[in-house]
């Protein structure tokens, strides 16, 4: 466990990182806030483009944010929208998670007046992995 924020620090924080959101297409803003193993915070927000597949994600921001500073280790991330429905990392989210994070890992889903506590592993079971492509038998295509 870190020494880190609160679950309620970490949620104020993803509602800090809102205010940064570039989303002048969907106008739904997402703030993530990252929680690594030594108790260090990275936020993220949602960065929309006008060809919509290149927009960035909240929580990939906050995570390539963290890995760029060479964490690799972590503990919880918090997630909130600007509308407080209790937004939930996306399936290509939890993926990119998963990378780098245990089933334990905590999601907090901000739904305003509570959060609800996930972990990855609800979220995401039987994720693919390096093992698992480690475990693979390859094709020799020579
Ligand atoms: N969004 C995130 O930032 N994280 C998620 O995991 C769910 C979706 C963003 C993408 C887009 O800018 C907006 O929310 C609407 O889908
Ligand atoms: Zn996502």
């Amino acid at each position: 466990m870190s020494d880190g924020p609160t679950d309620a620090e970490l949620v104020e924080t993803a509602r800090d990182a809102l205010a940064d959101a570039y989303v002048p297409y969907s106008e739904y803003r997402v703030g993530a806030a990252l929680v690594t193993a030594d108790g260090t915070v990275y936020t993220g927000c949602n960065i929309e483009n006008a060809n919509y597949s290149n927009s960035l994600h909240a929580e990939e921001v906050a995570i390539a944010a963290a890995v760029k500073d060479a964490h690799a280790s972590f503990d919880r991330i918090a997630v909130s929208s600007g509308v407080r429905d209790g937004v939930t990392p996306c399936g290509m989210c939890r993926q990119t998670l998963a990378e780098f994070c245990d089933d334990d890992f905590v999601v907090l889903c901000d739904e305003g007046d509570a959060v609800t506590r996930y972990t990855l592993g609800e979220l995401l079971p039987n994720t693919i992995s390096l093992d698992t492509l480690d475990a693979a038998e390859r094709v020799d295509r020579e």
